[in-house]
Order: structure tokens, then sequence, then C-alpha cells
């Protein structure tokens, strides 16, 4: 039978609500423990991206490590600060921050506000002097770099919305000093999401080391260089690669920045650190004859994860119950869309009605991206860690 991870305790919690994320919480640990050590061979600083996942038992891992966080939301900024992360170690982007997202971080003092206009820096200086406060601000530059990921998810080219533009530069300069309640700290970049060709983040060394020069030419120097995140994983195989090569990520950086010393480096990861812990489960309600196509239709759809019908992704699939000969099926969700689908002609045992079925590589952008679409109910979280399982309440409460 099948070398699937947990399958004892899976069965324990199939009758109960199907379908559900399940959370391997050693193989976090080890990932998170594989990261710090990389990053910290070089005194990196890492910050999780909360958008990546922001369940709490996730969150708890990423505080007792010892990251910080990167939010997109003052909700994220302010359950960062709830979970126990210190403000000093929480930065905040986002295109469109409002006054009120502003406030939390202002209040909070967190460490630093990763501006993309400037409207928006001129916000934060108006909202900070009011306050009688000074902002912490890095400069987020779109340094137009190609990632060559997804269209939806790359950020760093100068088409997108992300980002002082390159050439805005200059007016830039001309026009910051003028902010008094302002403290320019750094500069920050992100530019896309699962880029698994490391040669991109070379050229982002590259650029982001040329753009602390100019700004050093101009007067200005940072205490700190902020590189994002976008590190991808394996999704075809999540069970051989469970953790990403951290090593030779930040090794790149070390070999590609030149920065003057004791400038602190930052990194946002997301996706690199979650994606592989979280997997899936989801039954099988029907198994329907098409016309020429077999459906596997499961009791999990684009509601709980929507990656594959609003990037196409590629997700891993695999029938967790049985393990006979390989048929051919279109694996989809019960929701009112021609898009719910996880995967066509997949190739998976034959499958019955009542049967589990595991989408893995679902810790990233899985359960957060999730909706109440057709007033479907949200699928539930457990974590397993050292064969036992746990909700949410129990694991915290240990
Ligand atoms: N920093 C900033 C400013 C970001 O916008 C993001 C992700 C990250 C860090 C973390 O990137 P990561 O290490 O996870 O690649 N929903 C999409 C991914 C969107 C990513 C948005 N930004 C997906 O399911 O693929």
């Amino acid at each position: 039978m099948n070398k699937f991870p947990h399958h004892d305790i899976i069965h324990s919690i199939k009758e109960v609500d199907t379908p559900f994320y399940l959370y391997d919480m050693d193989l976090l640990h080890t990932t998170l423990v594989a990261a710090k050590a990389a990053a910290d061979r070089r005194g990196y600083v890492i910050h999780y991206a909360v958008k990546a996942n922001n369940n709490h038992p996730i969150l708890a891992a990423m505080r007792d490590i010892g990251f910080g966080t990167d939010c997109v939301s003052g909700n994220e900024v302010a359950r960062s600060l709830e979970v126990g992360f210190d403000a000093s170690m929480v930065d905040f982007a986002g295109i469109g921050k409002t006054d009120e997202e502003i406030e939390v971080g202002l209040d909070a003092g967190i460490f630093s506000f990763n501006v993309e206009s400037l409207e928006e820096m001129e916000v934060i200086d108006e909202l900070a002097g009011k306050r009688g406060k000074k902002a912490n601000v890095s400069l987020r530059i779109n340094p137009n770099i190609d990632a060559h990921t997804h269209k939806n998810i790359t950020t760093g080219l100068s088409e997108n919305k992300f980002g002082l533009d390159l050439t805005l530069l200059p007016k830039l300069v001309d026009n910051i000093r003028k902010f008094q309640h302002v403290s320019i700290k750094g500069l920050h970049f992100h530019i896309g999401s699962q880029i698994t060709d490391l040669e991109v983040f070379k050229q982002l060394a590259v650029k982001a080391s040329q753009l602390n020069d100019y700004f050093l030419n101009q007067g200005f120097q940072f205490e700190h260089i902020n590189l994002g995140g976008g590190l991808g994983v394996s999704y075809h195989h999540p069970t051989q690669k469970r953790m990403v090569d951290f090593e030779s990520f930040f090794k790149i950086f070390e070999e590609n920045l030149t920065l003057p010393v004791g400038t602190k480096v930052h990194f946002e990861l997301g996706r690199s650190l979650v994606a592989q812990c979280g997997i899936l489960i989801s039954k099988v309600v029907y198994v329907k004859a098409g016309l020429s196509k077999r459906f596997l239709i499961l009791d999990g759809g684009m509601t709980d994860l929507i990656r594959p019908a609003l990037y196409q992704a590629f997700h891993l699939t695999e029938n967790i119950c049985r393990d006979e000969e390989a048929e051919k099926y279109d694996v989809v969700g019960p929701i009112c869309e021609s898009t719910d689908i996880f995967g066509e002609d997949v190739l998976l045992s034959k499958s019955y009605r009542g049967d589990l079925i595991a989408i893995y590589t679902t810790g990233a952008y899985g359960q957060v991206m999730s909706s109440k679409y057709n007033m479907r109910d949200r699928a539930k979280a457990y974590y397993v860690s050292q064969g036992k399982l746990y909700s949410e309440e129990s694991y915290l409460g240990e």
C-alpha cells in the first residue's frame, strides 16, 4: 500500500469533515531550522510573508524560530503583534495602505513601511506628523526584472502596479528630503513568486546593489536592504523534494550583493517555508462517467484551493486509499464554475466513491485564499506533530 505519510491519522479524521487541510508541523520545523541556519550563516534576517498562511500555529512556529513578519494589510500587522512578534521585526508592504492601516503600523512602531509611491509617502508623513512620530520607511523599487514565473504572480516588471518605477528615481530623490516625519531606512524589492530559476535572483542581487550605490551617491546611506521572497518549490515532486535548497538561494545573494559593510540584508519568504507542510484532503463524492471522460468529483473545490482555477497551477494529486492500476480522471470540485478543476487527465489509482484524495503542496496560498462562495463551509485545519493529531486549539494548548 501507499507510502503516504500520516495515513492512519487521516483515516481517523475522514469520517468527520472532509475536505480538510493537514499540516505536518515536524516538516515545518525542519524547514524553518534549515532556512534559519542558511540565513544565520550570512547574518541575513528572515521575515515570514504572513499572506502565505496565517494560521496561528504556523505563525507561532515562525515566531519561535526567531523570524519577523512581512505584512500586506493592517490586519496582518495586528495579527503579528497579537501572536507576539516584536514590532521591530514587522514590515508592511502593499500599494494601497489605507490611513487606518498605516495608523496600526505607526502606533506599533513597526520596523518598516515599504513605500510603493510618492503619494503614499506623503500620507505616511502626514499621519506620522499628526502623531508626533517618525515612521521608518523603505523604498520599494520595481527593478524591472523578469522573474520567469506565471504572469499573475510576477511583480517586478515595469508594467506591474507594484513599487516605484526606476524612471521615477530622480524625481523621488528630489522630493523625499522634504518629508520630516519619515526616516528612510532602506530599499525593498520583491519581483514575483514561485521563481525556480536562481539566475533571476542573481540579477536581482546585482541590480539591488547598483541601486543602493545610486542612492549612496545621492547621499542616502541605508541601514538595510530587503530582497523580498519568491523562492519556488517543487509542485511536481513534493514527496521527494520536501524542502527547498535555502543554502543555494542565500549563497546567490552572498556572492552577488555588493553592499557597504554593515548593511543588514532581509528577506520575506512565504511559499518556500510553508508550501510542502500542507496537504488538502478531500473525499470522492462521485465517479461520474462522461461521454469520453471520467470525472472524479470531490467534496473539495476551488473555494478550498483556488490556485488551479486562478493560475492553472499544478498540484500533485493522489488516491491515498488504494493502489490499484492507474486510470485517467478529470479531478474536479463541486462548485458551479467550469474552472473548478484540479486537474485534467490525471493518472490516479482506480478510485471509488468515498476514497480520499490528497492534494499536495497546499500549505502556502491554499487555506488563506479560500472563500465561502456557494455558501460552502471553509475547510478546517488539523496539525500533526510527532505522530499525534491536533486541532488548532489543542495544538496551541500543548
Ligand atoms: N513579499 C512581498 C512584498 C510579496 O508580495 C510576497 C508575495 C512575498 C514577499 C512572498 O512571496 P513568496 O516567498 O511566497 O513567493 N497567491 C499566489 C502567490 C502570490 C504572492 C504574492 N506576494 C500563488 O498562489 O501562487
